[in-house]
């Protein structure tokens, strides 16, 4: 059978065995309802829930009981935007995010919107990060909460977090943190860079699908939200529901691994990343690392190869899982709207490509994927008019790069 490579950590991450083996018993043994009061099958799982809760709060150095437990970080993004809205709509209805968020905070920020809300979508600089100037200046005194990501999922630009956790202090304005793609990966402390509210999800660290949690502020100050699922009350009445026990004990065990390991994969991840971006940049012309290269996660290199398009790259690279800057929106191929949101040209965003490393790839899958890499930008670069052009001298912004008449691939753009 063909070996395939997995690249792609950014959209979802295998789940390790020390998190399949914790959570194996509460499927069959301790199957109980964590609910349940009366009886042991209850208090075991109640027991399990608590010990994911330190281990979870012991990562982002908060208290167990600001951990609420949803479903992934798409409801916990909801439930902090949403909940956040409906909760202080007394105090205002402005909201402050950025252009390169994921869909789950700007979907729901265009939600509120549609519901007389008033938001502010920040511009980003070439290099991917908000500016704190603008943050501050797009403040009003209607302003209620700033939801800016730790880390981008396609470039893995880090925003500058402790300048807007303490621009929100000083306003007295919420601060919400979309963490799931830099969780684990880099050091993040709720106290020290003044985030209220903070959304994780287990599948971008080695844990199972369909499980998150939201931190949200107990005290200075105690966050207030609206639930948008209504129930029993469970997790403080603020996220209905019978809790996912075995997921709720892999999210957690998913978080001791990484608090424990942390420093010593990031490490690891960053020097193959950085070995892949050198082979490639050392044996290719014309290719542009995308994003903050000073502020960017580990794990993450996205990079552009003009004249050549992601899809046929994708093509090439047969045997390795990566994703491309394109998006199949109804019937056209659209540039990634991160990548837009820089400055990066359509066709360079049409032709970028996202290494996403993790914890499971070795040094002679890294090279291997450089060697191929080159090889197939250079074979389709011989096929390209457009390359050949260039290479003579011929002015290309004259051509018109419009229509492309490619097939529908993978989506790949908002993981
Ligand atoms: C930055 C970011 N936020 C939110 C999500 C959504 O997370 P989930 O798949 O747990 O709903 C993802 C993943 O797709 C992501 O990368």
């Amino acid at each position: 059978m063909k070996r395939f490579i997995y690249m792609d950590n950014h959209a979802t991450t295998p789940v390790d065995p020390r998190v399949f083996e914790a959570m194996k018993p509460y499927f069959m043994e301790d199957f109980g309802n964590a609910a349940s009061r009366t009886h042991v099958f209850g208090w075991r799982a109640a027991e399990a829930v608590k010990i994911a809760r330190e281990q979870i709060a012991r990562l982002i150095n908060a208290e167990p009981e600001e951990i609420i437990f949803t479903s992934g970080a798409t409801e916990s993004d909801n439930l902090a935007i949403k909940g956040v809205a409906a909760a202080y709509a007394e105090k205002g209805n402005h909201i402050i995010t950025c252009q390169t968020e994921h869909k789950a905070v700007l979907d729901s920020c265009k939600r509120l919107e549609s519901q007389g809300c008033a938001v502010t979508y920040l511009p980003v600089g070439r290099d991917g990060r908000v500016d704190p100037t603008q943050l501050r200046a797009a403040i009003t005194d209607r302003t209620i909460l700033i939801t800016i990501m730790f880390a981008n999922n396609e470039i893995g630009t880090i925003h500058p977090i402790a300048e807007i956790g303490q621009i929100a202090k000083e306003y007295g304005i919420l601060f919400h943190c979309d963490a799931v793609q830099a969780l684990g990966k880099v050091p993040c402390d709720v106290q020290a860079l003044g985030i209220d509210l903070l959304s994780i999800s287990a599948h971008k660290m080695y844990g199972p699908k369909g499980i998150g949690a939201l931190y949200v502020r107990r005290r200075k100050p105690r966050v207030k939200l609206v639930p948008i699922i209504d129930g029993g009350g469970h997790e403080r009445g603020m996220r209905s529901g019978t809790l996912n026990v075995p997921g709720i004990v892999g999210l957690g065990k998913a978080c001791e691994i990484c608090r424990e390991e942390m420093a010593v994969e990031s490490a690891r991840i960053a020097a193959l990343r950085d070995k892949l971006q050198n082979h490639l940049l050392t044996h290719l012309d014309e290719v542009y690392v995308n994003g903050s290269i000073e502020h960017r996660l580990p794990n993450c290199l996205n990079m552009s190869f003009a004249y050549v398009e992601g899809e046929s790259l994708m093509m090439g690279l047969d045997d390795v899982a990566v994703s491309s800057g394109s998006a199949c929106t109804s019937a056209t191929l659209e540039p990634s709207y991160v990548l837009r949101a820089l400055g990066v040209p359509v066709e360079l965003a049409h032709s970028s490509i996202r290494f996403g490393l993790g914890r499971f790839n070795t040094e002679a899958e890294v090279d291997y994927v450089a060697e191929k890499m080159v090889g197939v930008v250079k074979r389709l670069r011989e096929m390209s008019p457009l390359y050949d052009m260039a290479r003579r001298g011929v002015n290309l912004s004259t051509v018109d790069w419009g229509g492309h008449g490619h097939s529908h691939g993978p989506e790949g753009h908002s993981h």
